[in-house]
């Protein structure tokens, strides 16, 4: 008889995060100490931050930690339970109008992550016989969130990035009488590059599909007031239903998805990663409803940021390196081999910057990079010395 396999050979046989480490280069779940936002400390010592998604700096603004503090001490830690039973308080409800309204649609619905919001729409909506058009380069949420869909009878059909004589060509083979739903990043979320949403909104016209945009990268940093992708591109009421996170300008924790009453109806009383997994902090929700204030009240902060990113992103042009197209909070520099980026990357952190090292699985092996995005928040010292060091390295490396 045949020796049944251990489940765990898998774990023992993964061996390269201990050769990276051993390599002393590994990039990944360093501690820091303490935070301003835009420079923090690691074993004591100060670093410019350019790796975080804090792109207004709120996670550090005095009255969003005291919205924090004031909703704890009113409602305690956790609300014990999931939105569906008892984890519901005022802050949930409050939230959800007033996102609805900054949104511009008729409702809204929170999740406990980003994650959780992608994982709550695409396999409630999507169901057996029903079709999923994804762009190739969508958040891993998604990508999660369609596999979910799919062993429940969805059918998933992807197209090269952001190309949409690919995406027509897909909406063509999908049998005509199929529901269909778009689903797309509004801003990418390794690039920064930004979906051409006029394009998709055509394509999605002509061939009757919904649409979905996971906005998490977008608001605060493009769009009227920092509304988002769709408000960029003025085709809010085009865009069926556009989710993001609390965790990138809003400084906080949480997911949040906005669209049509009837939708957003359905999805609340049907949604598993809703129903069955606890709500969001009060704290968290608080800290969301004290940054949406100074969204509203400083759009100067989004105007800063993109000042901010595209003063780095001029530097580093200048010094010669390859950056991935984008004109938002990320600067994405192409490294192009694995060992060297996460020899630049150790390199960056030991000069007192840090970024983040993409290398695989999170990208292809070719397209390894280090990944940088700015706040609000950053000096103008903070970014030439970002730009400094990564020139010094460049030459040093050999990628400039
Ligand atoms: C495009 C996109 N969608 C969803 C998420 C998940 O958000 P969260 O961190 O709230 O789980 C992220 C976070 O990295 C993201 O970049």
């Amino acid at each position: 008889m045949e020796k049944t396999k251990d489940l765990f050979k898998k774990c023992i046989d993964f061996t390269l995060a201990d050769e990276v480490k051993a390599q002393g280069v590994y990039p990944f779940f360093h501690p820091i100490d303490e935070t301003e936002g835009p420079v923090v400390s690691f074993g004591g010592k100060r670093m410019v931050m350019a790796g975080s998604n804090n792109y207004l700096g709120l996670t550090a603004e005095p009255k969003v930690k005291q919205a924090s503090i004031d909703a704890i001490k009113k409602y305690g830690t956790s609300c014990s339970g999931s939105r569906y039973m008892t984890g519901t308080v005022k802050l949930h409800n409050e939230l959800e109008e007033k996102l609805a309204d900054f949104f511009e649609k008729e409702r809204c619905l929170l999740f406990s992550t980003g994650y959780q919001t992608g994982q709550g729409i695409i396999p409630t909506l999507v169901q057996r016989g029903e079709y999923i058009v994804a762009d190739r380069d969508n958040h891993a949420s998604l990508v999660a969130a369609s596999i979910m869909a799919q062993g429940a009878g969805a059918i998933q059909v992807r197209y090269n990035h952001n190309n949409m004589a690919d995406l027509e060509r897909v909406l063509q083979s999908i049998p005509e009488a199929a529901a269909r739903l778009i689903v797309s990043d509004g801003v990418f979320s390794v690039s920064g590059e930004i979906v051409d949403l006029s394009g998709l909104v055509a394509l999605a016209k002509k061939y009757n599909a919904r649409i979905l945009i996971d906005d998490a990268h977008a608001v605060g940093v493009i769009g009227r007031g920092g509304r988002g992708t769709p408000s960029e591109f003025d085709l809010v009421d085009d865009v069926d239903m556009i989710m993001g996170t609390f965790s990138k300008t809003f400084g906080s924790l949480g997911g949040y998805v906005v669209g049509d009453r009837s939708v957003i109806n359905y999805i609340k009383h049907n949604a598993a990663s809703l129903i069955f997994s606890a709500s969001p902090t009060p704290a968290s929700v608080a800290a969301v409803l004290a940054s949406l204030e100074i969204i509203k009240d400083q759009p100067e902060l989004t105007e800063k940021l993109i000042a901010n990113t595209d003063y780095v992103r001029q530097g580093l042009l200048k010094a010669g390196f390859t950056l991935m197209p984008s004109r938002t909070a990320i600067v994405t520099v192409l490294i192009a081999d694995q060992m060297k980026t996460l020899i630049f990357w150790k390199k960056l952190f030991d000069a007192g910057v840090y970024v983040n090292a993409f290398i695989r699985p999170g990208v292809m092996p070719g397209h390894e990079a280090l990944r940088t995005s700015f706040m609000a928040t950053h000096e103008k010292e903070h970014l030439d010395k970002v730009i400094m060091e990564f020139e010094t390295i460049g030459r040093e490396l050999g990628v400039i």
